[in-house]
């Protein structure tokens, strides 16, 4: 067990022989110290306990300590201040945790003690349509909780809930059947098919822009002006919150009318700058071709989902496309996913569950939680305005009746104990009704969880788009990421004060590894649930909190071994004592040994920037052990011995911290 763990399971013993309370809620209130001078942990839970049990805090903390026996792993214990506990790690303690560390698998963290079975739904991408950045986030977030909780033990089975059903094959099947050019086809079908779906998708939004949203939003526009200068023209109250009350008035109709200007006519000056919908409509227009094309297919919304109906039905041309398209889209994905190093255990794709609706709606109204309302069905749930619909009135099934299957698939042949969605913040309320509703059908044993994460922005506080407004696509991302890594690399050893070591091909491998563990952990080093803005120069940076830096910090180390002529192996295999000559490295061993409680940390809600941020204090705490302890040049060997295992500890750390976050390290950079 680490310290942490360990110091809490003590404490939770003594919480219950002193309160009734249950002694979780206080459990958090042990932490590690952020100031050395009070040790190595502090135990806060006395001031609350305190109150609770109305007797002074002090006295709480004094029949704490005196139920905990610590001395068996702490040098020191004592009472502080108003009533903190403050303990110190013994360093004989420490030494041990480090020599089993260097000795044991996965770095002596210890196994779940009750391994959990966790499905991991997370990617799921809607195929036929290129992978684009939102899909990044939960690709890397989900691999990084499969990896994070199979290292601790869990029983965890991943599975790509693939958008393999969905209008957008409707809109292939569409575009195929009309706007196909068989040899483009022959000759690279996946090309072809990107092509007809942003053929069908430029036709949808056009008629969709000039028939409805300008229409709309012009008369929205008419409405606000006419308002905004009625409020102009009208006199100014005197009273002042009236007077307040009236600019603020004022000023809010002024900003939805920019907005909507915005929408409509652009804004060149912005960067990148923002191509109206007025000059979406005209540019098609200006093309004959693709005017002609646009009138010629004035229905093509309806079509879409008709295509799409009809291979929900059965159909067997639309079948039988469909099959042919699959797995073109499904390969070019592949792409993505080998260079990202990602897999699934399964791949039960939204079709896969097709079959299966049909009698999920007949269970749900048999158990009487779906009723007919209007001609659909549906789950009215407490607390919502509109209930969950699972079957439409033309008798079509949706999203939320196929999410429904699919729990109900994996309950029967996984029983999971928990099953995470990783999926992004705006379906919130999908997964918040769809708990509500599995919980009615009967699964209220396990722990259904939506993992929400924020939006990727670009430079301008907007979601991340390219210069045309269009999503940014994935492989052009991972490219770009690359090269920008390629360049770094390339300067760095350009600067070797021994002249440059590495050869082209040697750079472009390690600018592979660099640039993909530069963009998973821009990524994976955020809160999950914020949003955060996207920079190649953050990201692709050997200095702050990026992949660059700490790969850097492991090939250091690498470095070391090569010049001291040192093989790792016999570190591992010929443990030497441990020897803490100054504070630095005592604080580093107490960080290293700290790598299980991160984990640990990871696990509560399924934080993986837990982790990196871990993995960047610890890097901090190498560089000043390394700038002010000499390694190889130690005054005796014993020390020397001593810090080359601290060093080993801390490439190892480094390298498995990173492969939990899907990132790899390179011996030289
Ligand atoms: N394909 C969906 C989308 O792109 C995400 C699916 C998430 N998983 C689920 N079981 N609903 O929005």
């Amino acid at each position: 067990m680490n310290a942490l763990a360990e110091i809490k399971s003590r404490f939770s013993n003594a919480i219950q022989q002193v309160s009734d309370d249950e002694p979780e809620q206080f459990l958090d209130m042990i932490r590690p110290a952020q100031d050395g001078r009070f040790g190595d942990y502090q135990v806060n839970c006395a001031m609350s306990l305190g109150k609770r049990l109305n007797k002074p805090t002090r006295d709480v903390a004094a029949e704490l300590l005196e139920l905990v026996k610590v001395d068996d792993f702490c040098a020191d214990s004592e009472v502080a201040g108003p009533g903190f506990i403050n303990l110190t790690l013994d360093d004989d303690w420490i030494k041990n945790r480090l020599t089993q560390a260097l000795t044991r698998s996965n770095l002596g963290v210890d196994q779940a003690a009750t391994p959990q079975t966790v499905v991991i739904d997370f990617s799921s991408p809607n195929v036929a349509k290129p992978m684009h950045v939102g899909h990044i986030r939960s690709t890397v977030i989900g691999d990084a909780l499969a990896r994070i909780l199979r290292f601790a033990g869990h029983r965890v089975i991943t599975d790509n809930h693939l958008g393999d059903w969905g209008t957008q094959f409707g809109m292939i099947i569409y575009g195929y059947k009309n706007f196909v050019n068989e040899a483009a086809f022959e000759a690279s079908p996946i090309d072809e098919l990107l092509r007809l779906y942003k053929q069908v998708r430029q036709i949808i939004d056009y008629h969709q822009a000039k028939n409805k949203t300008i229409p709309k939003l012009e008369s929205d526009q008419a409405q606000l002006t006419k308002k905004l200068d009625e409020l102009k023209s009208a006199e100014v109250p005197t009273e002042k919150s009236a007077a307040k009350k009236h600019r603020k008035e004022i000023g809010s109709l002024e900003k939805k009318l920019k907005e909507i200007d915005e929408t409509l006519d652009g804004d060149q000056e912005k960067d990148p700058p923002i191509i109206g919908l007025h000059a979406k409509v005209a540019s098609v227009e200006a093309d004959p071709e693709q005017l002609e094309l646009a009138n010629k297919h004035a229905t093509i919304g309806d079509m879409v989902l008709q295509e799409t109906a009809s291979l929900h039905a059965g159909d067997a041309e639309n079948k039988s496309l469909w099959e042919k398209f699959l797995p073109i889209c499904r390969q070019d994905i592949q792409k993505i996913y080998d260079r990202l190093d990602i897999q699934f255990d399964h791949e039960h794709g939204e079709s896969f569950y097709h079959d299966m609706l049909g009698e999920v709606v007949q269970s749900l109204e048999q158990k009487e939680i779906a009723r007919e309302s209007e001609g659909a069905t549906c789950v009215f749930l407490d607390g919502y305005d509109t209930p969950m619909i699972v079957r439409k009135k033309d008798g079509a099934f949706l999203y939320s009746t196929t999410d429904l299957a699919t729990i109900k698939y994996r309950m029967d042949h996984w029983s999971p104990d928990v099953a995470l969605y990783v999926v992004d913040h705006r379906q919130h309320e999908h997964f918040a009704k769809l708990f509500a509703v599995a919980e009615k059908w009967g699964y209220d044993k396990t722990d259904l969880r939506h993992i929400s994460f924020g939006t990727i922005l670009g430079r301008d506080g907007k979601p991340f788009k390219t210069r045309e407004g269009d999503t940014v696509g994935l492989e052009g991302l991972l490219n770009t990421a690359v090269q920008k890594s390629f360049e770094l690399v390339s300067d760095l050893d350009d600067k070797n004060p021994e002249g440059p070591q590495l050869d082209e091909p040697t750079r472009r491998s390690v600018a592979e590894c660099v640039g993909l563990g530069a963009l998973k952990y821009a990524d994976l080093s955020q809160n999950r649930t914020s949003d955060y803005t996207f920079s190649y120069e953050k990201m692709v940076n050997l200095k702050g909190n990026t992949a660059p830096y700490l790969q850097y910090s492991y090939a250091r180390v690498q470095g070391i071994y090569k010049k001291g002529n040192i093989d790792p192996q016999t570190i591992r295999e010929n443990p030497q004592p441990f020897l803490f000559e100054t504070e630095i490295e005592r604080n580093l061993a107490l960080q290293l040994i700290r790598f299980g409680e991160a984990i640990d940390e990871v696990m509560v809600d399924y934080k993986p920037n837990l982790l990196a941020s871990y993995l960047y204090e610890l890097t901090e705490m190498f560089h000043s052990f390394f700038n002010q302890c000499p390694v190889l040049t130690a005054e005796t060997e014993e020390l020397k011995a001593s810090r080359l295992q601290l060093c080993e500890l801390v490439a190892s750390t480094i390298k498995t911290g990173l492969s939990l976050l899907g990132i790899g390290v390179v011996d030289r950079m």
